[in-house]
């Protein structure tokens, strides 16, 4: 199988805009690609830290792995989505102001929105200006800023990570791989819920295998794929491609149309499962492919359009 590092050369490299001093960079970037998988995640990941709620009596506190500028936080602790951001950042007069006027305006920005209070918020990343952003504009309880690839946790960070019921990552696996899973679940006291939405271009195996040394079982979730977000070039649309065929994966109807997509891995204590395997935990609304039985299509327009009947 081919290492992380070699995958994750078939994606663009977008280092120099996880590393600016606040977050216009990212969403001007990556909004212009119609990133997307922290919008497209959250109903699913909030269905799971209300069932991790109800199964603990408080409301979790969440280890979103690659952090970033707090993007999952703000999703999952107000009104808000990567689009509001996007649009928030996309105008004209907050391209202007400096990086510390700018996290002011987040700061009061962010305090006047209701929470919605799904979670309290541990970020990491390896980028330190993403993690003091985050925290300084209120989106974090606590930030670990390190690179668990090569480096041990620090006891202050194994102290940030004491406390955390559920390990998220979107967008992430791939510049993390299966040793900073380890370094993480070694830190922790209690056996957490750990919740990943990972390209397929990023075998799974090696990280559900660390997590089954240490007692907890891995689902992913069948039939619904999560799009995060357009190729940026044809190099990149091409490269994944030929990588999904390296791995025998089919990409018709998938990345073939465009996007890259992400499965949603899902892995808890057995008991856990036991009571609840994940197809029953979360629902997928908005997913085409759990459509079961005959649909109707309608092919073309106007006067040409033709009504066809397709089978499951
Ligand atoms: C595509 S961004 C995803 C950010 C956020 N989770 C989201 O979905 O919007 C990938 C993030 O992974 C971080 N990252 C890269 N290598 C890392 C590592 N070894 N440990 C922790 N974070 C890392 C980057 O700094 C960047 O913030």
């Amino acid at each position: 199988m081919q290492p992380c590092a070699t995958l994750n050369a078939s994606k663009a490299n977008f280092d120099a805009i996880y590393d600016q001093p606040d977050p216009r960079g990212y969403f001007s970037v990556l909004g212009a690609l119609d990133y997307m998988i922290p919008d497209v995640a959250a109903p699913v990941i909030r269905q799971i830290l209300q069932a991790r709620q109800k199964r603990s009596g408080h409301p979790p506190t969440v280890l979103d792995v690659g952090c970033s500028y707090g993007i999952n936080a703000v999703v999952h602790r107000f009104p808000l989505s990567f689009r509001h951001l996007r649009l928030r950042y996309a105008n004209p007069e907050m391209a202007a102001v400096d990086p510390e006027a700018l996290a002011q305006f987040d700061r009061h920005y962010y305090g006047s929105w209701p929470h919605i209070g799904a979670a309290r918020f541990v970020g990491l990343d390896v980028s330190a200006p993403a993690v003091r952003y985050a925290a300084s504009v209120g989106l974090l309880d606590a930030g670990v800023i390190g690179n668990f690839e090569t480096d041990a946790p620090r006891p202050e960070d194994r102290r940030a990570l004491h406390e955390v019921d559920v390990v998220l990552s979107t967008g992430c696996i791939g510049y993390v791989t299966e040793k900073t899973f380890a370094a993480i679940l070694d830190s922790m006291d209690r056996p957490p819920w750990v919740v990943s939405f990972a390209l397929r271009m990023f075998p799974y195996k090696a990280i559900a295998a660390v997590f089954a040394e240490r007692g907890l079982v891995t689902e992913k979730l069948a039939g619904a794929t999560f799009v995060q977000r357009r190729f940026r070039d044809l190099t990149e649309f091409s490269n994944c491609l030929a990588t999904l065929e390296k791995l025998g994966l089919d990409t018709a109807g998938l990345e073939a149309e465009g996007c890259f997509h992400a499965e949603l891995f899902v892995s808890r204590p057995r008991e856990d499962v036991a009571a609840a395997p994940l197809g029953r935990l979360v629902t997928v609304v908005s997913g085409r492919n759990r459509t079961v039985g005959t649909r109707f299509v309608r092919v073309g327009r106007g006067a040409a359009a033709q009504v066809l009947r397709v089978p499951s």
